[in-house]
């Protein structure tokens, strides 16, 4: 979608649609001259109860000439006091997908003048763009009712100048940018991205910013002796690699942060094969290595004045003669060894290579992400990631993070006890316990691979895929813990 911004008057700005921002119970300055140019339309709606400005609610009309915009999209803000920069993005995602259900191509928002905060613009925007994705390269029927975006105009906030306002605009689009690359990911299916379609991205990526990306192949990957990778793989034709892309934003001194994804490109259970209904989902479960590749996008894109290194264990978790099963005992990269009790816990074995192996870059701080646990789905639902850790400061400012960019993180407890669980008869650690606690025991055992680094671990399982459409983001892939690693980075 083509943006620009426009230092037209709302009043004046002829368009298909004009987006304003309508509270419960105040009327705003803009407000008001769209009711009088249309004749009180705008009061007899909130009268009449058919509009009345709660939250997550819009409603299309027609402005007749009465306005240069031919329809005004009103979309709810709620009440005045409670507005914040998480209100306005999804008022601007409902009201792009409302604008997509009416098929009105091109459009203007002046739902950031209703704003106060100093990031209204970046929100609405942010919004917009988010609220505006649709993934549909698998469609080949019905071309001619296919519908895309053509153009969104940003009308220029008072106190601003345009070109303040296009770098803020053009800030924004990259980190959507990044959303949407892991979105694609995410929704592409297992047999399009398996782990070569993941490592080819990376050195895509890499050629568009300049960044290194090395691919640690299976034979690599046997010499360093990052069994416990290999061992997932092991069942598939695809082979396992370790991606690993490193983006120098800040001096050669300073210590990196390592961000590292599970990249199980299908998760059938293995040998522990999992029941065959809603097995299709499992093709998500690289979501935290789309989540990497998104942010490495968008830090990059971004320039932001920090040092990352994104690291990705990627296999695919197929039954087969030649599979890992349970009774195997594996020796991890770290020498740790591992009693396989379920060939369905292959996240934390393909991640406690990665994470040990992350140790050489000296990291000032190591976040993972993984589609981890189905009891974290469980234990949170799909409203939050599960935050677990070794480090409450790194603990805190995701919290934080999370809060201001409205990607919400709930912190599980780590303690030692839970620990227990996951000792083996004949090795050191066994990989999966009982099903209590299974998100916390999962964690626990990653902990076991960091050494002394500053870790923090979310467990995106029940927040990388919607099976309903959210404001600013429409059913499936969400993209999540790109923007979350990107506030944390900026924020640093
Ligand atoms: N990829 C799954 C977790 C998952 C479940 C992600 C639902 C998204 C939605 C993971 O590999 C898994 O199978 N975990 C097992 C662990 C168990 C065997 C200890 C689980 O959660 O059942
Ligand atoms: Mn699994
Ligand atoms: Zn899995």
């Amino acid at each position: 979608m083509k943006i620009d911004v426009q230092a037209t008057s709302p009043l004046k700005h002829p368009c298909p649609a004009l987006i304003i921002g309508c509270f419960e119970d105040a009327a705003d300055e803009l407000f008001s001259a769209c009711d009088i140019a249309l004749g009180g339309c705008l009061s007899r709606l909130a009268a009449s109860k058919e509009f009345s400005g709660k939250a997550n609610s819009s409603r299309l009309i027609h402005t007749l000439g009465k306005l240069p915009a031919e329809r005004l999209l009103l979309v709810g803000l709620g009440k005045k006091a409670e507005l914040d920069d998480e209100r306005l993005r999804q008022a601007a995602g409902n009201a792009v997908q409302a604008l997509r259900a009416a098929r009105v191509a091109s459009f203007a928002t002046a739902l950031h003048l209703a704003g106060k905060t100093e990031n209204a613009l970046e929100a609405v925007c942010e919004g917009t763009l988010l609220g505006s994705y649709s993934f549909d390269q698998y469609k080949t029927k019905e071309q001619e009712d296919r519908f895309s975006f053509a153009g969104l105009t940003l009308l220029l906030p008072k106190g601003l100048t345009k070109k303040e306002a296009a770098a803020r605009v053009e800030r924004t689009a990259l980190l959507c940018q990044g959303v949407s690359l892991a979105r694609d990911l995410v929704s592409h299916p297992g047999n399009v991205a398996t782990t070569g379609y993941l490592a080819d991205t990376a050195h895509k990526l890499a050629a568009r910013h300049t960044l290194t990306c090395e691919i640690l192949e299976l034979d690599e990957l046997e010499r360093l002796g990052m069994n416990a990778l290999i061992a997932v793989g092991k069942g598939s034709l695809e082979p396992p690699r370790l991606i690993v892309l490193e983006y120098h934003g800040a001096g050669d001194k300073e210590r990196p942060v390592v961000l590292v994804g599970k990249g199980i490109t299908f998760d059938s259970g293995g040998i522990s094969i999992k029941p065959g209904a809603g097995m299709e989902e499992m093709k998500t479960d690289m979501a935290g290595s789309a989540a990497v590749l998104g942010a490495m996008e968008a830090a990059a894109g971004l320039r932001l004045p920090v040092n990352l290194v994104g690291i990705i264990p990627t296999a695919e978790n197929m039954p087969d003669g030649k599979a890992y099963k349970p009774g195997d005992v594996l020796t991890s990269l770290s020498g740790t060894t591992i009693e396989i009790t379920n060939t369905d816990a292959e996240g934390r074995l393909v991640l406690c290579d990665a994470l040990h192996f992350a140790q050489r870059y000296k990291p000032a701080a190591m976040i993972d992400l993984a589609t981890l646990t189905g009891a974290c789905v469980v234990a949170l639902g799909h409203e939050a990631s599960g935050l677990m850790g070794n480090d409450q400061r790194l603990v805190n400012a995701l919290k934080k993070a999370g809060e201001s960019c409205g990607e919400r993180v709930w912190e599980l407890p780590l303690w030692d006890s839970y620990g227990e669980a996951m000792k083996s008869d004949i090795a050191d650690l066994k990989n999966a316990g009982s099903r209590d606690g299974g998100s916390i025991t999962a964690g626990w055992f990653l902990k076991q691979f960091v050494g002394t680094t500053r870790w923090a671990h979310l467990d995106i399982a029940g927040t990388a895929w919607s099976d309903k459409s959210r404001p600013c983001s429409p059913k499936g892939a969400t993209g999540v813990g790109v923007r979350l690693l990107i506030e944390y980075l900026r924020g640093r």
